[in-house]
């Protein structure tokens, strides 16, 4: 089989990996790729109709969509009209990521617990709620914003110039026309994945993403540092109410005609014994996939052709019982400023996921904010902390920056 990746991320480098694995696979490129993936196109992961022209003339026989731009924009809708395979929701479907507003209604109509929240279109209106509301409070512009449009605001003052920036300022363009302002949830967070098939939906195991910069969990929010699978064990009762959730969102799918497949990432916050429902994104995510796919035994194109012809079952699912973990080396000022263009020199012999890495002939550079993500497989978190910390030590880049805590915290 011939397969077509697309995105730039170490979420797609490790898909590249892990499909290239598969007996099935004759050849595997990726678009754009990064310096990790070494068969690369060189077209964007936007260009819909460059991604279609290129499957249809080197006789594509699955495609893979890594980020959420090309599902939002409709690349899985228009791919299967031309007859091809792709693996990813469809763009209605894509709405559970790309608009809030979407995502929070489908949660309210099926009854799957998530904070309250109410939507407002008019700066003057948003205004007026945040003056009887509680703090800190949550603010998050509908649309996809770069996976920027959350912001926690601690005082009434932070709200109304964040509401300013997004109204007037148009912080986020048109994809803040729409605001929520939702309650804040105190407890901790777990990423579950899930393949889901014509809406049957399969989880994948548990993983804990770091989202902090700083160690102790200090400073800004990232994409994710750091990250580890599966996450320390539900309580049972945590767990039932997991279970509840997803077969509430299996319900809500199935019974509003989604057509759903390929992945749903479930943001869970647990608060107390109670899971809510912080987000849904409809793709693998970053880093989550780093330590997730090092852990499936099964062969991924397998899962991914189950899912196509709706034959998938759980038992298609087998996993490494060990624990899979990933520190990300980020570019320094991430996630502010950083500079580019960065001499990368790896030596080294275990797993490393590129990131945002860009290789002309042998010559690595940085080209993002996160750069490499190092991964350990073993049973011991403290031991493969320092593992991660040893390896990552010996990395020729002068940008180095890191958490040397994950795992340990
Ligand atoms: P999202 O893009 O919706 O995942 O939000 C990004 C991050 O903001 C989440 O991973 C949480 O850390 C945080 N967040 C979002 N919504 C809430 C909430 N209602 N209460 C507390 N934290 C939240
Ligand atoms: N790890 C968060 C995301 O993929 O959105």
């Amino acid at each position: 089989m011939k397969i077509l990746v697309i995105g730039s991320g170490g979420r797609e480098h490790a898909l590249y990996w892990k499909l290239a694995q598969s007996p099935k696979v004759t050849s595997i490129v990726c678009a754009p790729g990064n310096g990790g993936t070494d068969n690369n196109v060189d077209i964007a992961s936007d260009d819909i109709q460059g991604l279609l022209n290129y499957a249809i003339e080197h006789k594509i026989d699955l495609t893979v969509v890594g980020p959420e731009d090309p599902l939002c924009l409709g690349i899985v809708d228009t791919f299967e009209e031309h007859g091809l395979a792709i693996f990813g929701p469809n763009k209605h479907a894509a709405q559970l990521e790309g608009s809030k507003d979407f995502s929070k209604s489908f949660m309210v109509r099926h009854n799957i617990p998530t904070a309250e929240y109410n939507a407002y279109t008019h700066h003057y209106d948003a205004l007026n709620a945040i003056s009887s509301m509680k703090f800190p409070l949550v603010i998050k512009a509908d649309g996809l914003c770069k996976g920027k449009g959350v912001i926690i605001c601690e005082t009434h003052e932070e709200a109304k110039n964040t509401l300013y920036e997004i109204y007037v300022n148009k912080q986020f363009g048109s994809e803040g026309n729409k605001v929520i302002l939702e309650t804040f949830l105190d407890g901790y967070e777990t990423s579950l994945l899930c393949f889901v098939s014509n809406n049957r939906i399969f989880p994948m195991e548990t993983a804990r993403d770091y989202k902090k910069i700083g160690e102790g969990d200090t400073g800004e929010n990232t994409g994710g540092v750091g990250c580890y699978s599966p996450a320390p064990a539900f309580s049972n009762k945590v767990q039932a109410n997991i279970d509840k959730i997803l077969t509430s969102i299996e319900v809500g799918l199935s019974n509003d005609d989604f057509d759903f497949n390929g992945v749903l990432y479930v943001g869970l916050m647990i608060v107390e014994d109670t899971p809510y429902v912080l987000e849904f994104n409809t793709r693998f995510g970053d880093p989550e996939t780093e330590v997730l796919l090092p852990r499936l035994q099964s062969d991924l194109v397998d899962i991914m052709m189950h899912v196509e012809n709706d034959t998938l079952q759980q038992s298609h699912l087998q996993w490494d019982p060990r624990t899979c973990i990933t520190t990300i080396v980020v570019s320094k000022g991430y996630p502010r400023g950083f500079d580019k263009n960065i001499s990368v020199v790896l030596e080294d012999n275990g797993l490393v996921f590129h990131n945002g890495t860009q290789r002309t002939g042998s010559k690595v550079v940085s080209v993002g904010g996160r750069v490499l993500s190092f991964v350990e497989i073993g049973d011991n978190l403290v031991e493969m902390n320092a593992k991660l910390n040893n390896r990552i030590e010996k990395l020729e880049f002068e940008n180095k920056a890191y958490r040397r805590d994950i795992g340990l915290i």
